[in-house]
């Protein structure tokens, strides 16, 4: 910490190469890279082209070659089945290699795709590892997602092999993985080869003897394979992620630029050091188990933990500061959704009290806005500093964040601080204007972005240039809005797009308006994300039936409700819906979803000039009244 945040920041943007290399030597390569900044073909730059590396190789063997074999690298800990197992970098890296052999045995190569659909077990983290060492390239599909979404998925990455499991565990029910994987199996036109199963004692799944092996059977007569050496800008992984429209973004991470912004950002955001307990309590299906469960920690050689849980429920709201406690968590990080739940059950901390916490320094949150009743909660319970940060799926790591191991700065509730050194933050307007401090627009960030950001969407370069490149030339478009204010801090707002933030989990509003539609009573259809105490958002449907229908309005209505848990999976959280005579819209067709959502928010809202018909505006609050709204909103003024 002996640079200013200001030195820091300014040099990763005024000599990027100078800044990203050293941090990259830090990490092993097989022959050095040629270039640190490969700015030939913009928007698609590359980081350390030329360089080879083994992602696993660093996440794993490099600790043990360097003598840490001995360290524990992973902690499984299961509240929901009672199992706790631990694993040294050595034991992990032998399970690891051996599953890597077993996958190179059924023939899976570099480029090769694989589809991880699994629980927050271990095998999860080892099936990913695997396909780092390999070569191949995984593609983890949240546990939440039902069948429709999976097979969404599997059409377009086209997985040789899918790895998953038997069950998961869910409020104490057992959730049939494989049931939804055989169903999404036969949706997808793409049909991959092998299934390989963890069969768990919950569940045995019943196998298609000429598809589906078990982990163990995958296992029988495989070798440990070696690392396969992979260019820097070879993919490591797809992550899916909602769009605006119902088919999800294929983000694609590269192996050298990402490794080298996780080992930095562990150092430089989170300040933890090698040897200590690094915990993110999310699940490896999101960016950020990808990142802080599984990748950062093991690239810095600290120990991870696999939880398989839920901050309550599972048994009390008294788990979080059991697993800080028993394995001293130096560093938590999770979304401010599970704390307004622990915050909800436990409003006095007494399960904290419980518990020694001392090991605690830092806690952070990401995924959603942290409220800062939240954030002034946790700090007054856990007496350490509750750093909100903002990122993305597409970024992979934190674009604002208040860097602990560089000069942190003083905390101000409802920013998620300054930019992390890489990322040129602005806000401009339509123009491409820089907002004055404090004025409300578009945050777009510089290009270059810097390492461990997507390269590209899987097999859509198009799409990639036109989701989030051409709106604000030179520039990627975040599509959330907010201000800059004078301190340089940052102010995230909203998102400018019809995506919506359940329990810090991203949807589509789209893709549950398209699951509607295809219920053959309903005509039309809009969904909006609404507030709510714990989730910060739940969506809503609208349904507009179509003519003569005489099924029973409530019977409708659990259809799709029952439909879109079955097709988009529970993660959804989609549970209610109300029937209109219509939608509002502009006169050009565009449904007015901004202004729905303010009035099922109680807010105030502009009359938007374009309206076709206002009167559908009372329409719909009174609509809204019958499901139990208390809908209190009016116009302000008509919009010009
Ligand atoms: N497999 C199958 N179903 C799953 C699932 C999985 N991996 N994850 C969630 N679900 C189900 C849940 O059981 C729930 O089902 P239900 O409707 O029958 O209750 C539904 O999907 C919605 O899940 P969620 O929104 O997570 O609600 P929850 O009640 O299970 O938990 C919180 C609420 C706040 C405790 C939980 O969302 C949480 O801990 N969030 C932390 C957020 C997080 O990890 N974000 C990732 C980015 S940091
Ligand atoms: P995801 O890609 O699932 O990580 O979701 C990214 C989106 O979540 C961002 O575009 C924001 O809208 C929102 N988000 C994530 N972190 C924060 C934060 N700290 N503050 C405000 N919004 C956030």
């Amino acid at each position: 910490m002996s640079q200013s945040y200001n030195t820091v920041f300014q040099q990763s943007i005024e000599q990027p190469e100078e800044f990203w290399g050293a941090a990259a030597a830090e990490l092993h390569w097989y022959k050095k890279w040629d270039s640190v900044l490969d700015s030939g073909n913009p928007p698609f730059y590359r980081w350390f082209t030329g360089g080879m590396t083994n992602t696993c190789y660093n996440a794993l063997d490099r600790h043990v070659d360097e003598g840490r074999g001995n360290q524990l690298a992973v902690i499984y800990d299961s509240p929901v089945t009672g199992t706790k197992e631990r694993y040294t970098y050595r034991e992990f890296r032998d399970i690891v290699a051996l599953f890597a052999g077993a996958l190179q045995s059924r023939g899976v190569r570099k480029g090769d795709r694989v589809i991880i659909y699994m629980p927050m077990i271990p095998e999860a983290v080892v099936a990913m590892l695997a396909c780092a060492r390999i070569g191949a390239i995984h593609s983890v599909v949240f546990g939440g997602f039902a069948s429709h979404e999976l097979a969404v998925r599997i059409d377009d990455c086209k997985p040789k092999v899918i790895i998953s499991a038997s069950c998961g565990i869910e409020h104490g029910r057992v959730v049939d993985y494989k049931r939804l994987l055989d169903f999404a199996i036969e949706l997808a036109h793409f049909k991959p080869e092998i299934c390989i199963i963890k069969q768990r004692d919950q569940l045995k799944a019943e196998l298609n003897e000429d598809r589906d092996l078990t982990w163990k059977q995958s296992l029988l007569g495989a070798e440990p394979a070696q690392c396969v050496p992979v260019e820097s800008s070879d993919p490591l992984y797809i992550l899916y992620t909602s769009g605006t429209t119902g088919q999800p973004k294929g983000i694609v991470r590269d192996n050298g630029g990402h490794m080298v912004a996780m080992k930095w950002s562990m150092e430089n955001v989170y300040n933890v050091k090698p040897g200590e307990v690094y915990w993110a309590a999310s699940d490896v299906g999101w960016v950020v188990g990808h990142s802080y469960i599984v990748y950062a920690p093991l690239l810095h050689g600290c120990t991870t933990l696999i939880f398989e849980g839920k901050p309550v429920g599972t048994p009390d709201p008294g788990t979080f500061w059991r697993i800080v406690n028993e394995y001293s968590v130096a560093v938590l990080f999770t979304a401010p959704t599970a704390f307004r739940a622990i915050k909800k059950e436990d409003p006095k901390g007494m399960y904290m009290k419980k518990y020694d916490l001392s090991s605690l320094r830092t806690l952070f949150l990401a995924g959603e806005r942290a409220d800062p009743d939240t954030v002034k909660w946790a700090e007054q319970m856990l007496q350490v500093p509750v750093i909100d940060h903002w990122w993305q799926t597409e970024t992979g790591w934190a674009i604002a964040a208040n860097c602990q191991g560089i000069e942190p700065g003083p905390i101000k509730y409802g920013s998620a601080s300054r930019a992390v050194p890489g990322y040129d933050v602005q806000v401009i307007n339509q123009e491409m204007e820089q907002l004055p401090r404090g004025q409300m627009g578009d945050i777009a960030i510089k290009l270059p972005l810097p390492p461990g950001t997507m390269l590209t969407l899987w097999k859509a370069d198009v799409r990639f240039v036109e989701s989030y490149m051409t709106s604000f030339p030179g520039y990627y478009q975040t599509s959330d809005a907010g201000y800059i204010d004078e301190d340089g801090y940052i102010h995230i707002m909203s998102r400018t797009d019809d995506i919506i933030n359940v329990a810090g989990h991203r949807l589509s509003t789209g893709a549950i308006e398209a699951a509607l539609c295809e219920h053959p009573d309903v005509a039309e259809s809009a969904v909006i994300g609404v507030h709510d105490d714990l989730k910060g958002q739940v969506p809503l449907g609208f349904l507009v039936l179509k003519a003569n229908v005489d099924t029973p309005e409530t019977q409708i209505v659990r259809h799709v409700i029952e439909y879109v848990r079955e097709n988009i999976g529970p993660v959804a959280s989609f549970k209610n819906a109300v029937i209109v005579e219509r939608l509002p819209k502009t006169r050009s067709g565009k449904i007015l979803r901004g202004t729905m959502r303010k009035i099922a928010n109680s807010e105030e809202y502009p009359m938007p000039a374009t309206i076709d018909d206002p009167a559908i505006l009372d329409e719909i609050r009174e609509a809204l009244q019958t499901i139990g709204y208390a809908v209190n909103s009016r116009s302000i003024t008509r919009e010009t």
